[in-house]
């Protein structure tokens, strides 16, 4: 049997919520999706997830969240860490550290179980243990009859196209997320894993990887700190979308899927953002 998984990328504040709100069910119910994956380290403010927003992620159609570098910015979400399993941390953070690594989940029509995991490259993004070991651990504790999908979370495309290949024929799909903008690179490898470096951000494209341009660009061109607002404008969200077959395990196809959305207004039915006060300057995402 044939299936059809979503991996959203990094939703970014108001913008990309608003889109997940107004796109996600109606292209769930268009491309008869049966499991969707969303990275969410972005989706407060920019940075970080409370457990409101993941209630309303999850609402709009999320199977499980994923996070990455800023899964631990917003405190107030270590206590759903530990508790739910639709949400994972990156595996390669200490054991002592909250949440958890990976869960396996059932599809919506329950036609097969389904394992997520993230993890955060060591190329420019600080310490973590080994992303390589974490995936082994991973894919060594799955049972044979279950999809694997792994999220990639890292800066530079060389170390994601390489866990792409260290995976191959070992996990279902392999998709990078992290760097905001989408690659022209998603293809099924030889062995039957969808990859792609990176599936871009679902949130305002009118910006500099969802930050305001003019702040951005005050900072970029004088050193000034500045206070790096969220934008608001062309919001669009990006995903993988990958036909898995439920016996093999394989990916069958891959394709990026764009779906554009309409700027929030003041009166949207999402104004949940996360305000925050201190100064960026650096870049992280
Ligand atoms: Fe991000
Ligand atoms: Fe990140």
């Amino acid at each position: 049997m044939l299936i059809n998984i979503l991996c959203i990328g990094d939703v970014v504040g108001k913008a990309g919520r608003n889109v997940l709100a107004e796109h996600l069910k109606p292209l769930i119910e268009s491309k008869n999706i049966d499991f969707v994956v969303c990275n969410a380290e972005n989706a407060a403010g920019g940075s970080g997830l409370t457990p409101t927003i993941y209630e309303k992620i999850i609402n709009y159609g999320v199977d499980v969240v994923t996070l990455g570098d800023h899964c631990y910015r917003k405190s107030d979400i270590f206590p759903v860490l530990d508790s739910s399993d639709r949400l994972v941390r990156p595996a390669n953070l200490p054991k002592s550290s909250a949440g958890r690594g990976s869960t396996i989940l059932p599809t919506k029509s329950g036609n097969a179980q389904v394992a997520v995991t993230c993890v955060l490259g060591q190329v420019n993004m600080g310490n973590s243990n080994s992303p390589w070991e974490a995936v082994d651990t991973f894919l060594a504790q799955i049972p044979s009859d279950v999809i694997s999908i792994i999220d990639m979370h890292a800066e530079v495309t060389s170390e994601k196209i390489g866990m792409g290949w260290y995976c191959n024929s070992r996990a279902s799909i392999v998709f990078g997320t992290h760097t905001h903008v989408p690659t022209a690179d998603c293809e099924v490898l030889d062995g039957g894993t969808a990859f792609i470096s990176d599936v871009g951000m679902t949130g305002p494209y009118d910006s500099v990887l969802g930050r305001r341009k003019d702040r951005v660009l005050k900072f970029m061109s004088t050193g000034m700190p500045q206070k790096f607002d969220m934008a608001d404008g062309s919001p669009r969200m990006y995903a993988l979308l990958t036909t898995v077959d439920t016996i093999t395990k394989k990916a069958t196809a891959c394709e990026l899927i764009r779906v554009d959305g309409t700027k929030p207004h003041d009166g949207a039915y999402d104004n949940d953002d996360y305000t925050r006060t201190r100064h960026h300057n650096n870049k992280r995402r």
